[in-house]
């Protein structure tokens, strides 16, 4: 969900009024996949690089988020969504956006339409090491370590690897974003800023996916 703070600045606005704006384009997209079937979204709320932005921003991101869930969550889980979390839990997060997300995933577990995944203090570098150590401390030898295990230990094993990833704003890198799980994903790049991202946006990008020619490293036909 990127270019939130461009997009306010361009229009002289505070990058916060940025994030801001994004919760209408994240419900959007929450209710068009939801229309469209699509089973898991996963969003990218806040990374563990983004401590390094000012203290300000930062502090106003942790509130909104905590605020955001608050305020929406009965209408997700009326939605039939279900809200999870990837993510670290470090000492850097605070206690109480802790306990905020953990009554939404309580309220929504049992929902069984889209899984929104929020993901919070998230690094795919950060993951694929949090996974290590649980491997390693489970003992298990170094000839027992497989792609499969790995992917077992990720932050929550039964997500899927994504079909599609989105990054908005015109920036064309991954950032640090599902680095174990998108390793064949399609990767779709919209100079559209997150706050313009909206029900049409999707639809356009899905359409898109729609075109694409997934092999998985095989070839057309190939079995
Ligand atoms: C995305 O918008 C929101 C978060 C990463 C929290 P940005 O804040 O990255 O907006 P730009 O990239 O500065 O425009
Ligand atoms: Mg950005």
């Amino acid at each position: 969900m990127d270019g939130n703070g461009r997009w306010a600045q361009a229009r002289g606005l505070a990058r916060t009024d940025g994030h801001r704006a994004g919760e209408h384009s994240l419900f959007e997209v929450v209710e068009a996949c939801d229309e469209v079937g699509v089973g898991w979204l996963t969003v990218y709320a806040f990374s563990t690089e983004n401590w390094k932005r000012p203290k300000d921003e930062v502090r106003f991101l942790l509130n909104f988020n905590q605020d955001l869930l608050v305020r929406r969550r009965q209408e997700l889980h009326e939605r039939n969504v279900r809200v999870r979390f990837v993510g670290r839990r470090d000492w850097r997060v605070p206690k109480r956006l802790i306990a905020r997300m953990d009554e939404t995933i309580e309220l929504t577990k049992d929902n069984t339409g889209l899984t929104l995944t929020i993901a919070f203090n998230y690094g795919g570098r950060a993951e694929i090491v949090d996974a290590v150590k649980l491997i390693m401390a489970s003992g298990v030898p170094a000839e027992k370590v497989t792609e499969a295990l790995i992917g077992r230990h990720l932050y929550d094993p039964s997500m899927p690897d994504p079909d599609l990833v989105i990054r908005t704003s015109g920036e064309y890198r991954i950032s640090n974003f599902l680095l174990w799980e998108l390793a064949y994903s399609e990767l779709l790049f919209t100079d559209t800023p997150w706050p313009e991202f909206g029900r049409d946006a999707l639809m356009v990008a899905l359409a898109e996916y729609q075109g694409r020619d997934r092999r998985f490293g095989g070839v057309d036909g190939g079995g």
